[in-house]
C-alpha cells in the first residue's frame, strides 16, 4: 500500500465537525510545491481565485477563469494527501443559476480531484447553495467582503459596520441553512464575527475578521511575503520570502556578470573518474 493511501484525507463532513472545536488551520495554494508545504500542517488548502493577482498579475479576481482554475486544481490535488482541497469557482461560472453552478462545479471536481468548492454570496446564492449540496457537491460559502463583487462594493472596505451587520448576519445563516459545510468570514468588524460563529451551526473561517471564528485562512503568498503589491490589515506576515529572492537575484546576477558563477564546483570535466567514454554524470 502507498503512503497516500494510508494516510486518510479530510472530507467536508470532517471539517463541519470541527464547530467550536481546535480552530481550523486553513491557506490557499496554487501549486504543487506549495500544496505539499500546507498538507503538512493545513486543515484546508484553498485553491483561491486570488491566483489571479498573486500569480498572473491580474488587477482584480474578475478575470480568472474556469480554465484557469481547473489547471491550478490539478498541480494542487498532486501535492496533497491530508488537507481537504477546495477550488474557488471563478466569477461567471455559476452566478446564472444553479444549473450553471452545477455544470461549472461538476467539472471542477472531475478534472481536479477536488472534494468541495467555494463560491461567493450569501441570501442570494442559497438557492445555488442547496441545488449542488444535494447532489453530490460539497460547498464552502463566502461571506462579508466578496472579492468578486469589488465594483458594486466600489472597493475592498470592512463590511457590516454598524445598521449593515444584519445583512451580513442574514447572508450567513442562509448559507448554513442551505446546506454550505463551512462559510468564509472576510473583513468584517470581531464582534460581527463573533455574534455570526455563536448563532450559525457550521464552522466560520475567518480572514479579517479575528479570532472568534472557527478557524482562519490567509492567502499563503500574503502570509510568507512573497505577494508584496499591497499588504491588507489582516496579513501577518510570517517571513520575507520575497525579500529574500530578490536579494538570492540580484546576487545571482552579480555573479554572472563578474564570472564568479558557475564556479569550478558546477563545472563538468571530460570524463568522470573511474568512467571510460564519460557516460555518466
Ligand atoms: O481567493 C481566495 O484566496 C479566497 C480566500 C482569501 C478566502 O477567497
Amino acid at each position: 500500500m502507498s503512503a497516500t493511501a494510508e494516510t486518510k484525507a479530510l472530507t467536508p463532513p470532517d471539517i463541519a465537525s470541527r464547530k467550536d472545536k481546535t480552530p481550523l488551520v486553513c491557506l490557499t495554494a496554487y501549486t504543487t510545491p506549495m500544496a505539499r508545504l500546507v498538507d503538512a500542517h493545513c486543515d484546508i488548502a484553498l485553491v483561491g481565485d486570488s491566483v489571479g493577482m498573486v500569480l498572473h498579475g491580474l488587477p482584480s479576481t474578475l478575470g480568472v477563469t474556469l480554465d484557469m482554475m481547473i489547471l491550478h486544481g490539478r498541480a494542487v490535488r498532486r501535492g496533497l494527501e491530508r488537507a481537504l482541497m477546495v477550488v474557488d469557482m471563478p466569477f461567471g461560472s455559476y452566478e446564472e443559476s444553479p444549473e450553471q453552478a452545477f455544470r461549472s462545479a461538476a467539472r471542477v471536481m472531475t478534472e481536479t480531484g477536488c472534494a468541495a468548492v467555494k463560491l461567493e454570496g450569501g441570501e442570494s446564492m442559497a438557492a445555488t447553495i442547496r441545488f449542488l449540496a444535494a447532489r453530490g457537491i460539497p460547498v464552502m460559502a463566502h461571506v462579508g467582503l466578496t472579492p468578486q463583487a469589488v465594483n458594486t462594493f466600489g472597493g475592498y472596505r470592512v463590511q457590516g459596520r454598524g445598521d449593515d451587520a444584519e445583512r451580513i448576519r442574514r447572508d450567513a445563516a442562509a448559507v448554513a441553512e442551505a446546506g454550505a459545510f463551512a462559510v468564509v468570514l472576510e473583513k468584517v468588524p470581531e464582534g460581527l464575527a463573533q455574534r455570526i460563529t455563536a448563532e450559525i451551526a457550521i464552522p466560520t473561517i475567518g480572514i479579517g475578521a479575528s479570532a472568534t471564528c472557527d478557524g482562519q485562512i490567509l492567502v499563503v503568498d500574503d502570509m510568507v511575503g512573497m505577494f508584496t503589491s499591497f499588504r491588507p490589515k489582516f496579513v501577518k506576515r510570517y517571513a520575507e520570502l520575497g525579500e529574500q529572492a530578490e536579494a538570492a537575484i540580484a546576487a545571482y546576477a552579480r555573479d554572472v556578470r563578474e564570472r564568479r558563477f558557475p564556479g569550478a564546483e558546477h563545472v563538468f570535466g571530460d570524463a568522470p573518474k573511474g568512467i571510460k567514454g564519460g557516460q555518466a554524470a
